[in-house]
């Protein structure tokens, strides 16, 4: 089995029955909605879910996990992937451009649950990937000035389409190439810009989920 797939079967194994579920986008949390979809099946759970994007979306009702909303119910635990993790459990996230849903549903849970490879530490972030940043079309042209104070502000594109990729909320996604030395005070920065809804850097508690020499091992924050 991949480390993927023992990450997000051991997650979704946290999961108690009548918890309602941030189901979290990517690779790594696709396995954890399968196993949550095989635990409604074999041990009868019942549990709602709340995506953080259209994906993740699709994904729980081909899986047959129901669905709900932040408008309905508070959320107990929320499952995600990460791009980065830092010693302190700050994390990158947004490689696939949920980054603003993901953010509101894992900070309204209970309890936010990263699952990852153990490829995905490092000592700070930026190391690898970019901070990304969802901005208001209307605004991008101010943001991706003031940006350029903070690192190297990149336009992400549209994969099979001409011009910037749109995000689920149709915005844009500008990644921003810096190292991050203060996530804390970037992420609060970062989002004080106008037009700025969301950025990548994610600094609440949580619990990391990896393997490590083929055991699954957890870090709390
Ligand atoms: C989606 O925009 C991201 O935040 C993902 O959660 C993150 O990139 C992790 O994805 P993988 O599990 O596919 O690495």
């Amino acid at each position: 089995m991949g480390d993927k797939k023992i990450v997000g079967t051991y997650a979704a194994s946290l999961v108690k029955d009548g918890d309602v579920v941030g189901l979290g986008t990517g690779s790594t949390t696709a396995f954890a909605i399968a196993e949550l979809s095989n635990r409604i099946k074999n041990e009868e759970i019942s549990i709602y879910g709340v995506p953080t994007s259209f994906q993740a979306k699709l994904l729980a009702i081909e899986s047959n996990i129901p669905l709900t909303t932040l408008d309905e119910h508070d959320i107990n635990i929320a499952i995600d992937g990460a791009d980065e993790v830092d010693p302190k459990l700050y994390l990158l996230k947004g490689r696939g451009g949920a980054l603003l849903q993901e953010k509101i549903i894992d900070y309204n849970a209970d309890r936010f649950v990263v699952v990852c490879e153990e490829k995905k530490f490092v000592d700070t972030l930026g190391k690898n990937f970019p901070v990304t940043v969802e901005v208001f079309p209307l605004a991008y042209r101010k943001v991706f000035q003031a940006l350029s104070s903070f690192g190297t502000p990149i336009l992400r594109a549209g994969d099979k389409k001409d011009g910037p990729m749109v995000t689920d909320n149709g915005n844009f996604i500008i990644d921003l190439f810096t190292s991050v030395k203060n996530p804390k005070s970037m992420e609060k920065d970062l989002n004080d810009i106008p037009g700025i809804f969301e950025n990548g850097i994610f600094t609440s508690k949580c619990e990391v989920v990896f393997t490590k020499n083929g055991k699954v091992t957890i870090l709390k924050s």
